[in-house]
């Protein structure tokens, strides 16, 4: 089994392996939600918000290689600002994207993931770090409750016909 490396995003090498990893994280997602936007009409539009956002908010992406290429990636965000006047005011990290690619599942490579995120977060001074993830995504939201975190808020859905 080959070492898995965490490390920080290089836009000279990674974009290419990155684009990638979104296609499939969000193709991955239309399967609990089919109204949603395939992956390839997406991801420049995606990304360069989430890359204006890390400016935004202090964030951050790691990748994790393994035998040399690029299986997956987290982007975290150190220092979102609340923005509806009722929020709590302080400020909270958040992971915008998580994935690892169908073929290296199951090998700890998203808690990895996951924690380089955490420690990043902490490493800003952020004092609560939050994800979104759709209802139905069991396996994901085993990953995050098997790393500690809880729910904080839940959005209910109603199908109208
Ligand atoms: C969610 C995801 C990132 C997990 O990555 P991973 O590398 O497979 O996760 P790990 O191997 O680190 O798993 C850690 C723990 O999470 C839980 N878990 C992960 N995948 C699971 C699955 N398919 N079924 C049940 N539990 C699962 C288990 O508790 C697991 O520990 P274990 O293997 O010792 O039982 C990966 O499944 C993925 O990329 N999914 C598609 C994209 C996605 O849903 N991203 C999150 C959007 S919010």
């Amino acid at each position: 089994v080959s070492e898995v490396i965490i490390r920080d995003f290089d836009h000279s090498r990674d974009s290419a392996a990155l684009r990638d990893c979104f296609i499939e994280l969000q193709n991955y997602e239309r399967q609990f939600d089919p109204g949603m936007p395939e992956g390839l009409t997406i991801v420049e539009a995606y990304l360069n918000r989430m890359w204006a956002r890390c400016r935004q908010w202090e964030g951050q992406v790691f990748v994790a290689e393994v035998a040399g290429q690029v299986v997956g990636f987290v982007c975290v965000w150190a220092r979102v600002k609340p923005d509806e006047p009722d929020d709590n005011s302080s400020e909270h990290a958040f992971v915008s994207d998580l994935i690892v690619g169908s073929t290296h599942r199951r090998r700890g490579i998203g808690s990895q993931l996951l924690s380089a995120a955490e420690c990043y977060a902490r490493a800003c001074g952020a004092r609560s770090l939050r994800i979104g993830v759709l209802a139905r995504n069991g396996a994901a939201r085993r990953l995050y409750t098997s790393a500690g975190f809880e729910e904080y808020q839940v959005e209910l859905a109603k199908q109208l016909g």
